[in-house]
């Protein structure tokens, strides 16, 4: 859960890493620090903080050197202060180590390099590699060798970055489950967590899989197998994302950025599937099990792709959280089945886990995913990407709505296979962009419905079928980044318990396209009227004005797919709520964007 950085090459390392830090700071933003390496000494800076106010403070680019690692943190092992920041030294202070990951036997390997008499300087579980490298190398006297040794006493997770003040023109590198990424650039090379940390220099790039470690100089690098140490022959990826798709491009927060790309992003995702979707709709069509699986925001989107492949390709589906299917789904998977996993990062500890269970006994698996090579789309046996670019605020959006698409997609091509009329559905695709730019034009109203509604402390969120998810949405939405309690309800389940809740000015945000539903909508929200709810609907029948305090009118749109045009609305009213609020929707507290661990 933390982001991880590594340079060499003959621009000063500090400056590069500092850049790449920020870049990679969604991914945990509670301490920070950096190392560098000049004329056979390292150098540390860390401490607890954001990025900004540490630069400020500590001075980083003071740091020497053209070799260097940083590391940016989320708390796992040890609260966040300046000890536990990374990077961590061994005894010698000539090895230092920045880590990504958990290191689960770090107790009993503390406790054996305690015993050797090794000295503890931190609480963190990372600490014990840098003094059990410092263990195998007085054992070897060989740098890759001791590096190779450590890495086969560890357990868990990780995505190291290794730097010897004896061997400067090296960096060891090793994953596993923790993402780790080389950018491959002229007499340079960046090794990070994610790619946008070195777009700004190099679009080549080489994927780590788990299990792999690699030895890197400025020209050079080389991949070998952890287990048997014999060299693996790695494909060398171009990136398509830019650095502008990176960057805030003159917006206040990179949500705020994220929301407005959604049209384009939408785009991409529709001409972006067209040719695979109907081979992987072929494939699914094959079978009779379908379980769909994720976590946070994709979740939500399975639930839609539930009702979307349940309504037009007829298919019964199961959608399960990935950290609860793990558990519970591994004996009722065979070759029968088809697990679908929709994860924007292809990292999520819980969703890869899943993946790889329903692999292992013998299901198909078919990976949603956002970012191109990432472990997922190594594990799936099909991928479709949703082509949404970078996302770097940690609230999912663009991400979200374009899953929501290559679902649609998918379930299109699953009724055409069946000879269901889609049609009016598949002729609103290529409108989804406009569309969406209706919903982003409501923004200012948004902004001042928020003002409004900034002292009210529960909000609850209805809707009904396909559009129940958008509730559970809407609602994570504003718990994630405004920190309001909020709860998205099937608008069924009102009646049987929360509307207790519901007094005078609570908001009741209900969400109400025409459809299947729109009638049994429109009276839970005059249920939630009689009981002195404030009523916001979102909806595009004009009947719902007269019920409601504020009705945000959207067009009409095939009820299939207005959870991708009124979850729009929903981010808006998240995101202005936290900056009124006075938080940083880009960097929720206590949340980071990619959970690789469980
Ligand atoms: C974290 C993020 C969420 C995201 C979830 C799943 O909780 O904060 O925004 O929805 O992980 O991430 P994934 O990358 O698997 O979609």
């Amino acid at each position: 859960m933390c982001g991880i950085i590594g340079y060499i090459g003959p621009r000063k390392a500090s400056t590069i890493l500092i850049e790449g830090l920020r870049r990679l700071e969604y991914r945990g933003y509670d301490s920070a620090g950096i190392a560098t390496c000049h004329e056979g000494k390292i150098f540390v800076k860390k401490g607890a903080g954001k990025i900004d106010e540490l630069v400020k403070k500590l001075n980083f680019s003071s740091l020497p050197g053209n070799i260097g690692i940083g590391h940016t943190r989320w708390a796992t092992h040890g609260v966040p202060n300046d000890e536990n920041a990374h990077p961590h030294l061994d005894c010698t202070g000539k090895i230092v180590v920045v880590h990504n990951g958990i290191i689960e036997n770090f107790q009993e390997l503390k406790d054996e390099l305690i015993r050797k008499g090794h000295v503890f300087r931190s609480d963190t579980d990372t600490e014990v590699i840098a003094h059990l490298i410092e263990e195998n190398l007085r054992i070897t006297g060989n740098f890759e060798d001791a590096f190779r040794m450590s890495l086969l006493r560890l357990r868990g997770s990780y995505a190291l970055v290794v730097m010897f003040a004896d061997d400067p023109e090296r960096l060891y590198i090793a994953r596993k489950d923790s993402p780790l990424i080389i950018g491959v650039g002229n007499g340079e090379m960046f090794m990070a967590s994610d790619i946008p940390a070195f777009l700004a220099y190099t679009r080549k790039a080489v994927f780590l899989d788990d299990g792999e470690y690699g030895v890197v100089s400025r020209d050079s690098f080389i991949i070998k197998d952890i287990v048997s140490g014999l060299p693996k022959q790695k494909e060398i990826h171009k990136i398509e994302w830019t650095l502008e798709m990176a960057e805030k491009g003159g917006y206040k927060h990179f949500m705020l950025k994220e929301i407005f790309e959604q049209p384009k992003a939408i785009k991409e995702a529709i001409y972006g599937n067209m040719k695979e979707v109907s081979k992987v709709a072929e494939a699914i069509s094959k079978y009779d099990k379908i379980i769909i699986t994720g976590m946070g925001t994709s979740y939500h989107a399975a639930l839609v792709g539930k009702y979307l492949i349940q309504r037009l390709g007829k298919m019964p589906v199961i959608v399960e959280e990935a950290s609860e299917f793990r558990y519970e789904y591994e004996d009722l998977l065979d070759k029968n089945s088809l697990v679908i996993a929709i994860t924007q990062s292809g990292e999520t500890a819980d969703t890869v886990a899943a993946m790889k269970i329903a692999k292992a006994r013998g299901a198909t698996v078919i990976g949603i995913v956002n970012v191109v090579g990432s472990l997922a789309t190594r594990i799936a046996d099909m991928t479709l990407y949703t082509h949404a670019g970078p996302e770097i605020g940690v609230a999912a959006t663009k991400t979200y709505t374009t899953q929501l698409v290559v679902l649609s997609l998918l379930s299109i091509e699953l009724g055409k296979l069946i000879g269901i009329d889609v049609s009016e559905i598949e002729d609103t695709i290529p409108k989804l962009p406009e569309l969406v730019d209706v919903s982003l034009k409501m923004n200012d109203k948004i902004e001042e419905l928020a003002r409004e509604l900034n002292d009210k402390r529960d909000f609850f969120y209805i809707g009904r079928g396909i559009n129940f998810p958008t509730a559970l949405e809407g609602a994570l939405k504003i718990k994630e980044i405004a920190y309001v309690h909020a709860e998205g309800l099937s608008a069924g389940e009102l009646k049987h318990g929360p509307l207790a809740l519901i007094e005078e000015g609570v908001p009741v945000v209900g969400i109400a396209p025409s459809g299947k539903t729109f009638e049994k909508m429109l009276s839970n929200i005059e249920e939630a009227k009689a009981r002195g709810g404030l009523i916001i609907s979102l909806g595009d029948d004009i009947k719902l004005h007269s019920v409601s305090d504020v009705f945000l009118r959207l067009p009409r749109v095939p009820e299939e797919l207005a959870p991708i045009t009124y979850i729009v609305p929903l981010q808006l009213l998240a995101y202005h709520l936290a900056v009124l609020k006075g938080h940083n929707p880009d960097r929720p507290r206590n949340l980071a964007k990619s959970v690789t661990v469980e």
